[in-house]
């Protein structure tokens, strides 16, 4: 016999209400639930019902809107609402193309008197990613005797970036770090996998949404930025606006690296593909 297990989320949301939500949400943050996503933002909304002990999500929807409170509580929208599954050296393929590919391309193009070099990982979720940059920063193998890297790095939930500031991993998240790399760069205790201060000095977490240009001005003069796995939630006008922020970003040899299944071919004309080694990386026009 298969039981197939279906979740029911305590809270059932009608139809109106899910479009004014939905609404409210892509207004905010660029994400966007398509019709058929009414049972995602039932589970992902429904304990937050409880949490705040409301019966409707009517009642939620005027506290997000009218609330004193709603700056926090917009917090917490977003922390319910994200999708942060990474891991460490996540796409090896796509790190292989920036170590051999994307950075000595921008290193050469920089005013050869400018030796910092600016790495943005834009909806870095709990941390992996801007991690797993400075590693490969910290490798021997790198070019970057006499460089001084900063690494951004910053989410719009605050619960993923107090997690990335912590720098604690399970098995799951280092799941694809090679033995040279775990051995070097954590430290195993209890709790888990520490990632070294050698390593977490060189990433400043912050929080951003990139939806929001005023936000987004708090990281400028950037040479590289890696969006990864970040605007598949987002509907081709809110791709284009956040474009628009990461055009502004970056220098004039700038560079935007995207997740595998993401692409900006017929979306803008601000930004040209580049094929490298197997990648599809994105330069600023
Ligand atoms: C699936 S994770 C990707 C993490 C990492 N870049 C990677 O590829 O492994 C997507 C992250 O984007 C963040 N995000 C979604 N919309 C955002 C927005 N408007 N502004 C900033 N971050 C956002 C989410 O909170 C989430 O942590």
């Amino acid at each position: 016999m298969i039981i197939i297990g279906v979740f029911m989320a305590k809270h059932k949301m009608a139809t109106d209400i899910f479009r004014q939500v939905k609404d409210f949400i892509y207004e905010k943050c660029g994400i966007s639930f398509t019709e058929n996503k009414i049972y995602l933002l039932e589970d992902r909304l429904s304990k937050r019902l409880d949490e705040l002990n409301m019966s409707s999500y009517e009642e939620y929807l005027y506290y997000l809107k009218y609330d004193p409170n709603r700056r926090n509580e917009l917090k917490s929208l977003y922390n319910s609402i994200t999708t942060n599954e990474t891991s460490f050296y996540r796409d090896m393929v796509q790190l292989t193309a920036f170590r051999t590919g994307v950075l000595p391309m921008v290193l050469k193009s920089k005013n050869p008197r400018d030796k910092t070099l600016r790495v943005w990982s834009a909806g870095c979720s709990t941390g992996e990613e801007p991690y797993t940059l400075a590693m490969m920063f910290l490798d021997e193998n790198l070019p970057m005797k006499g460089w001084r890297i900063e690494i951004i790095a910053s989410d719009i939930s605050d619960r993923v970036l107090q997690s990335a500031r912590k720098g604690v991993y399970g098995d799951y998240a280092i799941r694809n770090t090679n033995p040279v790399a775990l051995k070097r760069f954590f430290t195993k205790q209890n709790d888990g996998y520490h990632v070294n201060p050698e390593v977490k000095r060189m990433v400043r977490f912050m929080s951003i949404n990139l939806f929001d240009t005023y936000e987004t001005r708090n990281a400028s003069k950037i040479d590289i930025i890696f969006c990864r796995n970040v605007i598949i939630y987002f509907d081709d006008d809110s791709k284009r606006k956040v474009m628009g922020h990461f055009y502004d970003a970056l220098t004039k040899d700038g560079v935007l690296v995207l997740g595998f299944s993401e692409t900006l071919i017929n979306l803008t004309r601000a930004f040209k593909a580049k094929g490298i080694n197997r990648c599809i990386v994105y330069e600023k026009v």
